[in-house]
C-alpha cells in the first residue's frame, strides 16, 4: 500500500456563469476540485490551508476511516472548523472501499464549490470484475448559484425563510447550452469510435436528485458508492446527492456530437415555473472526420422533470456483484432495530429577543441542534452537557404517515443533540419512514458517515413490519453509503457496528440539513486496542465559542 501527499489550497476565486461574476471558495482554484486517486489499501494525506473567508472542515464522503472518525470532518460532530488562516491534515485510510467515491466541504453550503472525486482503483492481483476499459471519464454534477449562496443561506435561517436550491446544475462544474452565455464554456469529453469507458459520475448538487443519459448510448452500471453491482444496461439512471456511480460506454454509435444531460428529478413538485433550469448538458464528441450537425442530439431516454417513477424503478435493479472477490455478508442476527421518520416541520425560535418561526426538518421528530464543542471530542474526553445519548428508536407516536392529511399536532418538532449509542459489533437494522407531515413529502437521500449499509429493501406506503420484510433481499442487496428515500415511501437497511467512532447519519439535500434532518451514531469501543478509536492526531483545530445553529 502507497501513501499519498496532497496540499488543497482554499481560496475565494472568481467564476463567470450564467452572465454573472462572482468569487467563490474552491480548492486550488479548480471547480471541480481536484480528483483523488489511490489503490485500495493506500493512505492519504490532505493538509488543508484555509485561505478564505468562512470556516471550513472536509469530509471524505464514502471513506470508512477505520478507528479514525478524527479524519471524518462533518462541522462540530467530529471536529471544529479549519478557521481562515490555519490549516489541518486529514489522514484518509482506505480500506475496503473499490471504485469511485468524493470529497466535499462538511460546513455550512461550501460544499458548492469546494469538492472533488475520489478515485479508488482495484489492486493489481484481482483487477476490475470486467473487461479493463480502455479508457475513463470522470463527470462531476454540481450546483450553481448566480450569488453568495452561503449568505443566503444564512440570511435565510435567521428569519426562517426557504432556502435556495440552485441557479442551475452543472456538469464539470458548467451549465451546458441550454443556460444563458454558458454555451461557450460547455463541457466536453471527446472518445475514438469502438472504445470503451469507465464513466465516474458524482452527484455533488446541493439539493437534488438528478438523472443522467447520454444521448443514443446505453450506460452500463458496473458500480455504486464505492461498491461494485451486477451489470445493469439502461438507457438512464437515478443519482442522489453523495452518491456516486460507476458505469461503462461503449463508444460505438456514428461519429458525431451527443449531448450527455442531467435533469433534476423533482419529487417534492415544485412550482416548475419560478424554477425552470432543470436541464445541465455536456457533450461527448467523437474524433475523426466528419462534418458536425449544428447541434447534438439530445438523449430520449431521460425521464422528465417530475416523474418519481422511474427513479425507484432504475435504483430497484441495482444489486451486489456478490461474487469470490467481493462477497456479501448482511447482517441476520439484528440486535438494534429502529424506526425513523424523516419529517419537514415547523419550529419556533428565539432570534435576538424576538420569537420567530421557521422551518425545520426531522428525524424521529427531533430536529438536530450542532452543539459548540464537537460531539467526538465530547465523547472521547467524557465531557458532559455536548449531547445526549437519548435519540429514540422509534417516533413519537405510530399512525399512517402517508395519508393526504397528516395529523396536525407533528408539525412541531422539539430541538435537541441528542445521539444513538451502539455496542461495538450489533447488528442493526434501521427502517427510514419518509412522511407527509406538513403536507411535504420528498424524497430524502439519507447518508451514514463511516459506513456502507445493506439495502435489504425499499417501496412507497407505509412500512408493514409484517409483510415487508418477508420480501427483503437478503442475497445480494445493493451496498450504499447514500440512500434514496422514496417520497411517501420506506428504506429499510442493515449494518453491522463494526467501526467504533461518531458518525453522522443526514438527509444529503443541504436544505433539509441544515433545517435538523440530522443526528448522530455513537458506536463504542470493542475492548481492544484493535477495535478502538485511534488516538487523536496533535493538532486538530480548536473550538471557539463561536458555535452556529
Ligand atoms: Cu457527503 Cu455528511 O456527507
Ligand atoms: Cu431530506
Amino acid at each position: 500500500a502507497k501513501v499519498h501527499y496532497h496540499d488543497f489550497i482554499l481560496t475565494e476565486t472568481n467564476f463567470t456563469r450564467l452572465c454573472s461574476s462572482k468569487s467563490m471558495l474552491v480548492v486550488n482554484e479548480s471547480l471541480p476540485g481536484p480528483v483523488i486517486r489511490v489503490t485500495k489499501g493506500d493512505t492519504v494525506y490532505v493538509n488543508v490551508h484555509n485561505q478564505g473567508y468562512y470556516g471550513v472542515t472536509i469530509h471524505w464522503h464514502g471513506v470508512h476511516q477505520p478507528r479514525n472518525p478524527w479524519s471524518d470532518g462533518p462541522e462540530y460532530i467530529t471536529q471544529c472548523p479549519i478557521e481562515s488562516g490555519s490549516n489541518f491534515t486529514y489522514e484518509i485510510i482506505f480500506s475496503d472501499e473499490e471504485g469511485t467515491l468524493w470529497w466535499h466541504a462538511h460546513s455550512d453550503w461550501t460544499r458548492a464549490g469546494v469538492h472533488g472525486a475520489i478515485v479508488v482503483l482495484p489492486n493489481k492481483e484481482t483487477g476490475f470484475p470486467f473487461p479493463e476499459p480502455d479508457g475513463e471519464e470522470i463527470l462531476v454534477l454540481g450546483s450553481w448559484y448566480v450569488g453568495d449562496v452561503n449568505e443566503e443561506v444564512a440570511e435565510d435561517l435567521e428569519n426562517g425563510a426557504d432556502t435556495p436550491r440552485s441557479d442551475s446544475y452543472t456538469i464539470n462544474g458548467q451549465p451546458g447550452d441550454f443556460c444563458e452565455c454558458s454555451k461557450e464554456g460547455t463541457y466536453r469529453w471527446q472518445v475514438d469510435y469502438g472504445k470503451t469507458y469507465l464513466l465516474r459520475l458524482v452527484n455533488a448538487a446541493m439539493n437534488a436528485e438528478l438523472y443522467f443519459a447520454i444521448a443514443q448510448h446505453n450506460l452500463t452500471v458496473v458500480g455504486l458508492d464505492g461498491s461494485y453491482v451486477k451489470p445493469v444496461i439502461t438507457g438512464f439512471v437515478m443519482i442522489s446527492p453523495g452518491q456516486t456511480m460507476d458505469m461503462l460506454v461503449t463508444a460505438n454509435q456514428p461519429l458525431g456530437r451527443y449531448y450527455m444531460a442531467a435533469r433534476q428529478y423533482d419529487s417534492a413538485r415544485y412550482d416548475v415555473t419560478d424554477y425552470d433550469k432543470t436541464n445541465t448538458t455536456a457533450i461527448l464528441e467523437y474524433r475523426g472526420n466528419y462534418t458536425p450537425s449544428a447541434d447534438p442530439i439530445f438523449p430520449s431516454t431521460l425521464p422528465t422533470y417530475e416523474d418519481f417513477v422511474p427513479a425507484l424503478s432504475f435504483t430497484s435493479r441495482l444489486r451486489s456483484l456478490a461474487n469470490h472477490d467481493h462477497p456479501v455478508n448482511v447482517p441476520k442476527n439484528i440486535t438494534t432495530r429502529m424506526y425513523i421518520t424523516a419529517s419537514m416541520n415547523t419550529i419556533t425560535f428565539d432570534y435576538e429577543g424576538t420569537t420567530k418561526s421557521g422551518l425545520a426538518s426531522s428525524l424521529n421528530n427531533v430536529s438536530w441542534i450542532n452543539p459548540s464543542t464537537d460531539v467526538l471530542l465530547a465523547y472521547y474526553r467524557n465531557m458532559s452537557g455536548i449531547y445526549t445519548p437519548d435519540f429514540p428508536e422509534y417516533p413519537p407516536l405510530l399512525f399512517n404517515f402517508t395519508a393526504d392529511e397528516v395529523p396536525d399536532y407533528t408539525t412541531t418538532t422539539i430541538q435537541g443533540t441528542k445521539v444513538k449509542m451502539f455496542d461495538y459489533n450489533e447488528e442493526v437494522e434501521i427502517v427510514f419512514q419518509g412522511t407527509n407531515v406538513f403536507d411535504a413529502s420528498e424524497d430524502h437521500p439519507m447518508h451514514l458517515h463511516g459506513y456502507t449499509f445493506y439495502v435489504v429493501g425499499s417501496g412507497y406506503g407505509n412500512f408493514d413490519n409484517v409483510t415487508d420484510p418477508e420480501g427483503y433481499n437478503l442475497v445480494d442487496p445493493p451496498k450504499m453509503n447514500t440512500v434514496s428515500l422514496p417520497k411517501k415511501g420506506w428504506a429499510a437497511l442493515r449494518f453491522k457496528a463494526s467501526n467504533p467512532g461518531v458518525w453522522l447519519w443526514h438527509c444529503h439535500l443541504d436544505r433539509h440539513l441544515s433545517w435538523g434532518m440530522d443526528t448522530v451514531f455513537i458506536v463504542k469501543n470493542g475492548g481492544t486496542p484493535e477495535t478502538s478509536i485511534r488516538e487523536p492526531p496533535p493538532n486538530m483545530p480548536p473550538c471557539s465559542s463561536s458555535a452556529i445553529r
